[in-house]
């Protein structure tokens, strides 16, 4: 017998799954030999301290919206869903191509998602987990059959190129899913989200919004960087991810023993490394691919998903277990059944 949950995705009215997953990274690899050229570090270090190799870069004319539309239409049509069938649209970043109109409206439109309400949704680089959250609601209620989920970021954007203990980690990508209807017993089955906003100020990016906007007097070019505390975020990072996949395991009455596969966040190899003991998973049950594309926050654990199913990492009925965490501080969480998408047999 199952134990009942408060707040248990058990309780849905319709089991809610993924239907189909795509991803898209710019062309340019910049790799750490590249980034050894104009910052004082060495791919020693970072290899060392991160295990990234390399990461994306967007080209000067690509913006958010561009990776998230690949990124959506990759989705798409592994769900065999057509644009105009979306009911909404919801995409997860930090980095948006401007404060308006949102990301996720520059989407629809050139998705030609006729039908779809959309909105974007901004918890750094938790983003992309909320927003699978969020928009399972709206299928488990019954209200909405499609949702398209993107999370997607232009991280570079936000670099300070001098400043070696930030401009190393992170890279540009994206990636999406096709929430709808599953059969029972497959899908979310245990969810878990939290935020800490006392630790919030050792993640910032001060600049470009209502406190401290573009043209306020004092304001520097280094105000709108990425700034971090990185052994503050690190320790947090290495406490929360098992803890956040516990969690979310927890709340569909399920163990780290029946774990397939884990996707955390990519941000460092040691932070996965250090979840991986905690969840006490052999290496086999862990996905990582932060060593070619670093840290592209929104992008990151859709882009992780995606990859894993390109290499047949996951089957059908598979437990897999998402963790998103980041600047907020914030975490999220999700245990997923894999399969029983329609005419899946
Ligand atoms: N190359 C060479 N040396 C470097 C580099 C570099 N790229 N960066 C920092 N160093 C130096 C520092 O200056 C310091 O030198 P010092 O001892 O002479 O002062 C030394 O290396 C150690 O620096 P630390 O910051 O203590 O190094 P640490 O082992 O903590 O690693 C790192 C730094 C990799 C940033 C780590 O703290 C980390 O991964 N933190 C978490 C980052 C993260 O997960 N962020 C998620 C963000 S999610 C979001 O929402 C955006």
């Amino acid at each position: 017998m199952t134990t009942e949950h408060p707040n248990s995705p058990q309780g849905y009215k319709t089991p809610v799954g993924i239907l189909g997953v795509g991803h898209f990274v710019p062309d340019e690899v910049l790799t750490n030999a590249e980034l050894a050229k104009f910052v004082d570090t060495t791919d020693e270090w970072i290899v060392g301290r991160t295990g990234i190799r390399a990461r994306r870069r967007a080209a000067p004319d690509q913006a958010t919206s561009d990776l998230a539309i690949e990124a959506g239409r990759r989705a798409l049509e592994a769900a065999g869903t057509r644009p105009e069938d979306l009911d909404l649209i919801i995409v997860a970043t930090m980095t948006p191509d401007c404060p308006m109109p949102a990301t996720s409206s520059i989407v629809q439109h050139k998705l030609g998602a006729t039908r779809a309400g959309g909105f974007d949704l901004n918890i750094a680089c938790s983003g992309f987990v909320y927003a699978l959250i969020t928009g399972a609601q709206f299928v488990a209620s019954g209200t909405y059959q499609r949702v398209l989920v993107i999370g997607a970021d232009c991280m570079t954007r936000l670099m300070n190129w001098k400043d070696r203990s930030t401009c190393v980690l992170f890279g540009d990508g994206a990636g999406a899913v096709v929430l709808g209807p599953v059969a029972s017993g497959y899908g979310m089955l245990g969810i878990h989200t939290g935020v800490n906003g006392a630790g919030g100020p050792s993640l910032t990016v001060n600049a470009g919004g209502s406190r401290m906007p573009s043209w306020s007097e004092g304001v520097k070019p280094s105000d709108f960087y990425l700034q971090m505390e990185g052994p503050e975020v690190f320790r947090f990072a290495v406490s929360v991810m098992g803890e956040a996949a516990l969690k979310a395991l927890d709340n569909g009455g399920l163990t780290p023993e029946q774990v397939s596969l884990f996707i955390p966040h990519q941000a460092n190899a040691r932070i996965i490394e250090a979840s991986r003991k905690r969840l006490n998973l052999p290496p086999a049950r862990v996905f990582s691919n932060v060593e070619n594309y670093g840290n592209t926050s929104c992008g990151s654990v859709p882009l992780a998903l995606s990859e894993a199913l390109q290499q047949g990492r996951i089957q059908d009925r598979d437990l897999i277990v998402l963790v998103g965490f980041g600047g907020g501080l914030s975490w999220a969480s999700a245990a997923i059944r894999w399969g029983g998408q329609p005419g899946s047999g």
